[in-house]
């Protein structure tokens, strides 16, 4: 029998995931496919299908977990495989770069702590029994080439636990924290800051735990675990016990976590995390870090706007909402939010604080619009679509968007600059019940109303069941909320920020229309368009606007000829 490692597949993004459901246990019969947990992420929650089938022999995860793609999630045994000794599950080899040295770093990102508590508990055994000395070589960090040390975090003689940043690199895209693959003493480091290094090349030599400690273990010093270390600058630490500084750390109710800074006063932030910083708007300095070697994580930055946010908006100069305990009023339920939901209101709150929302309406003739979609029923039910308006709606915002592409922009994280965009990616809100997501259809402007109905209708049913991934929702260059299937006159939608703006389509109505000589009756739909006004003015937006109008309501003008497929 052998014994399978199902793994966390492509996510999309290299942010970590939050185990929210795990669906099966040991002992469990599981089948190809079948889901085996449920990951979230800021903006998706996904259904995580097994790769094998057979039985479960270990859960390697639970709810709450943080896991990125290639993470290990159950072990499953097989009577149907034949072992080999490549498909066990083995860690990579010390000091030989392999391809096992992939799954040794997955596995660094995203342990449970159990799983890593146990991880340490055999290495310690294993260091006490035969100390040895262990090359550490640069991991599998993906396809980038040579990348630059811009960090070294320990020093010759540190004591470092398994999983600890042995030093950080910087690509051009990315910064890679390089875990310690084992507990030790640091020997030697063969690499400086500045330095270029690869995937497979020596990086420090490490001496297994049991060596070191045998070799130095003053009486009373507690083993060197991060966390168990002070966090204050070093001149006030003999003060404080760990259990002082923990009590410190948590922030009391309503309070914000307090600044902490590295003990050489600089704060130690990957490019990543300073670009979320910078684009929230959020001091470092107020942040407090909770990686290895007080390093800040993206996770700290949300972490700090979230609780921003639920203060109401401290720091921002607006007054807070003073708390209410509605059970004085009568019988209430507190339901926790969906990781979705709390996303979601933290964007919103982030894109109402920081873009300078305009909303300008119009209502679009689509009577001729709609007796042309009434003629393709049949040809709709031929090819098993749903034909609604969406689909033209949709089309008719990138022609618009391709004839005004002042419009077609995005704010520079800078402020100084203007992105304009050269492809027509198009949003689309979909309510499901873990919450709002918006995926995003490509190439709107290439699509035709068949493609782009069967895009709306299966991206709509992947938001329902959970199968959206993070890269389903990204690229918007603009977004359409519809709320025509439920209702209502008009509304002011807030804008997916960096995206420059977003429709708000409202419930067709017919109503008298003059044409010269009587009322007749008119279909006109009702629509909103919000923008930033930071990327464009409002005569880009009023000339998109009246193009989009005038091809709904149109049926001669180029683009109304193309909405019909006839151009
Ligand atoms: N005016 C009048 N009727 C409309 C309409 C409009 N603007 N838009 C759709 N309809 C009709 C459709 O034609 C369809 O009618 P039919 O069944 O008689 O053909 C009916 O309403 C239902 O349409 P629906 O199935 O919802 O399809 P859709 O293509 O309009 O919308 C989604 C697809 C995914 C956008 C939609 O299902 C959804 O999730 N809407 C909610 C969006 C939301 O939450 N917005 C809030 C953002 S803040």
């Amino acid at each position: 029998m052998s014994k399978q490692t199902v793994k966390v597949p492509d996510i999309g993004t290299d942010e970590p995931a939050e185990v929210t459901e795990v669906l099966v246990s040991e002992g469990d019969s599981v089948e190809v496919e079948q889901s085996i947990i449920v990951l979230e992420t800021d903006k998706a929650s996904v259904e995580v299908p097994s790769s094998h089938g057979g039985k479960v022999v270990s859960v390697l995860v639970k709810e709450g977990d943080q896991l990125k793609t290639g993470a290990a999630i159950i072990e499953v045994q097989s009577e149907a495989e034949v072992q080999t000794d490549e498909e066990a599950p083995v860690p990579a080899e010390q000091g030989q770069p392999s391809a096992g040295a992939k799954d040794a770093t997955a596995d660094y990102e995203s342990p449970s702590a159990e799983h890593r508590e146990e991880k340490r508990e055999e290495g310690k055994r294993e260091a006490t029994e035969a100390p040895k000395e262990i090359n550490v070589p640069v991991p599998d960090i993906g396809d980038v080439g040579d990348v630059e040390v811009i960090e070294i975090s320990v020093a010759v003689g540190d004591q470092v636990e398994e999983g600890d940043t042995l030093l950080v690199l910087e690509s051009d895209k990315a910064s890679m924290e390089i875990p310690s693959p084992a507990s030790g003493k640091v020997l030697k480091l063969l690499v400086g800051e500045g330095d270029k290094v690869k995937q497979g090349q020596q990086i420090a030599v490490l001496q297994s735990a049991g060596a070191a400690v045998a070799e130095k273990a003053p009486e009373g010093k507690p083993e060197t675990k991060r966390t168990e270390k002070p966090v204050s600058p070093p001149e006030q630490r003999p003060t404080t016990t760990p259990v002082q500084q923990t009590q410190a750390a948590a922030a009391q109710p309503g309070e914000l976590p307090p600044a902490v800074e590295a003990g050489d006063g600089s704060l130690h932030a990957g490019p990543a995390v300073r670009r979320l910083a910078r684009q929230l708007g959020v001091d470092l300095g107020k942040v407090k870090p909770t990686g290895p070697r007080k390093r800040y994580t993206k996770e700290d930055v949300r972490n700090y706007v979230n609780k921003v946010i639920a203060r109401g908006g401290a720091g921002t100069g607006i007054p807070q909402v003073p708390a209410v305990d509605f059970a004085e009023f009568g019988e209430i339920n507190r339901v926790k939010m969906s990781k979705i939901k709390r996303s979601t209101a933290a964007n919103m709150h982030r894109a109402w604080l920081n873009v300078p929302h305009v909303s300008q309406f119009d209502d679009a003739d689509i009577t001729e619009l709609e007796s042309f979609r009434k003629e393709k029923k049949a040809e709709a039910e031929k090819r098993g679509v749903k034909l609604t308006p969406l689909p033209f709606i949709f089309k008719a915002c990138a022609l618009a968007l391709k004839a005004e592409p002042s419009f077609n922009v995005s704010l520079d994280p800078d402020g100084e600059h203007i992105i304009e965009k050269h492809y027509i990616n198009i949003g689309m809100a979909v309510d499901t019940p873990a919450g709002l997501m918006v995926p995003v259809i490509r190439d709107v402007d290439k699509k035709d109303i068949w493609q782009l109905a069967e895009e709306t209708v299966a991206l709509a049913t992947k938001a329902r069941d959970g199968k959206l991934l993070p890269k389903d929702m990204q690229g918007g260059c603009f977004s359409i909320s519809s709320l025509g299937a439920i209702g209502g006159q008009g509304f002011t939608p807030v804008v997916n920020t960096p995206e420059v703006g977003i429709l708000g389509v409202s419930k067709a109505a017919i109503k008298p229309f003059w044409d010269g000589k009587a009322f007749v009756p008119h279909t006109f739909l009702p629509l909103s368009l919000s923008y930033d006004h930071r990327a464009v003015n409002g005569a880009d937006a009023g000339r998109f606007l009246t193009h989009l109008v005038k091809t709904l309501s149109s049926e001669t003008s180029d683009d109304a000829l193309v909405l019909r497929g006839h151009a």
